[in-house]
C-alpha cells in the first residue's frame, strides 16, 4: 500500500510553528517530506525552529510575522505560494492564552479586562479568520489544499481550564472551521480543526512548566491522567494535511486524552 501520509513535495505553511504545537505540526509535514514555512511573531524562536529542522536534513524557511496584521498574513501566505509554485497546507495555529478561568479571582466575569479580551480576539479569532482567508485565496484557483485550524476543547465545552476570552475565539473557530469547510468542499479544499486538551508548550508564558500545581491539576482532569507531550499533536496533523483524510472536511477533532469523552 501506498504511504497515505506522504508530502513529498507539498508546501506547508504553519502560522505559532516557533513553539509548542505549531512547531511539532511543522516538523511532522517536513518529516513526510514538505517544505514548511513557519510563521511566527518570535524572530530568534523562528531561527531555532528552521535551524532544528535543516540540521536534521528536512526543508524549512521561516518568516516573520504577527498575526494581527491581517495584510502582512495576505502577503506572506501569497508570497510562500509564488516562490514555491504552491502551498498545500495551511495551518492557522497562532494562539495565545486570555487570562485564568473563573476558578481564580482574576478570571471572574466582573474582573475580564477588555484590553485584553480585545488582543486575544485579534490573535486567536481575527488572525486565524484571515489565515483561513488568505489560504482560500491561494487555493480556490488551484482546485486543492487542506486547511487546519487549531482549535481547544475549551471551544466545544465549558470548564474551568481556561478563561472567557481564550473560551470564547475558540468557540468561534470551530464555527468557522465547519463554514469554511462547508463553501471551500466544491473547490476541493479540506478545513479541519485540531481542538487539543491540555498540552505542555509554553502558552501563557509556560506556566505549566512553572506551576507543578496547575500542571497536575490539569493533568487530573483528564482520563489519561497526564498532560500531553507536543509531539503528540503529529499523528493527527499529518491524518488531516494528507491523502489519508482525502474524506475528512469539517471536523474539529479532539486530541485531549478522553476529557471530552467525560
Ligand atoms: N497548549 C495547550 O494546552 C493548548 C490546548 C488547546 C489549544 N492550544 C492552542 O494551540 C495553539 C498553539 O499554542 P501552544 O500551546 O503551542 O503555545 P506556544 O506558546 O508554545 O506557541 C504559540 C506560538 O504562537 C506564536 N505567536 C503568539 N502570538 C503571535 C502573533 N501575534 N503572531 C504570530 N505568532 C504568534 C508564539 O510566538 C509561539 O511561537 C494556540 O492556538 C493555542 O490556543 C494549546
Amino acid at each position: 500500500m501506498s504511504n497515505l501520509f506522504d508530502l513529498t513535495g507539498k508546501v506547508a505553511f504553519v502560522t505559532g510553528g516557533a513553539s509548542g504545537l505549531g512547531f511539532a505540526m511543522a516538523e511532522a509535514f517536513a518529516e513526510e517530506g514538505a517544505h514548511v514555512v513557519f510563521a511566527d511573531i518570535d524572530a530568534p524562536g523562528l531561527e531555532r525552529a528552521v535551524g532544528r529542522l535543516t540540521q536534521a536534513g528536512l526543508k524549512a524557511e521561516g518568516v516573520v510575522l504577527d498575526v494581527r496584521e491581517p495584510s502582512r498574513i495576505r502577503e506572506t501566505i501569497e508570497s510562500a505560494a509564488a516562490k514555491h509554485g504552491r502551498l498545500d497546507i495551511v495551518v492557522a495555529n497562532a494562539g495565545i492564552s486570555g487570562g485564568p478561568p473563573f476558578s481564580e479571582p482574576e478570571g471572574q466575569i466582573e474582573n475580564i479586562d477588555l484590553a485584553t479580551w480585545e488582543n486575544v480576539i485579534r490573535i486567536n479569532q481575527t488572525g486565524v479568520f484571515a489565515t483561513m482567508q488568505a489560504a482560500a485565496r491561494v487555493m480556490k484557483p488551484r482546485g486543492s489544499g487542506r486547511i487546519i485550524v487549531t482549535c481547544s476543547i475549551s471551544g466545544l465545552r465549558t470548564g474551568v481550564i481556561s478563561g472567557y476570552t481564550y473560551a470564547a475565539t475558540k468557540a468561534a473557530v470551530v464555527h468557522l472551521v465547519h463554514l469554511a469547510a462547508v463553501e471551500l468542499a466544491p473547490f476541493n479544499i479540506m478545513v479541519n480543526g485540531v481542538a487539543p486538551g491540555p498540552f505542555l508548550t509554553n502558552i501563557a508564558g509556560g506556566r505549566l512548566h512553572r506551576e507543578p500545581e496547575r500542571a497536575a491539576f490539569m493533568a487530573a482532569s483528564v482520563p489519561l491522567k497526564r498532560l500531553a507531550d507536543p509531539a503528540e499533536i503529529k499523528g493527527l496533523a499529518l491524518l488531516l494535511a494528507s491523502d489519508a483524510s482525502s474524506y475528512l472536511t469539517g471536523t474539529v477533532i479532539p486530541v485531549d486524552g478522553g476529557a471530552t469523552a467525560m
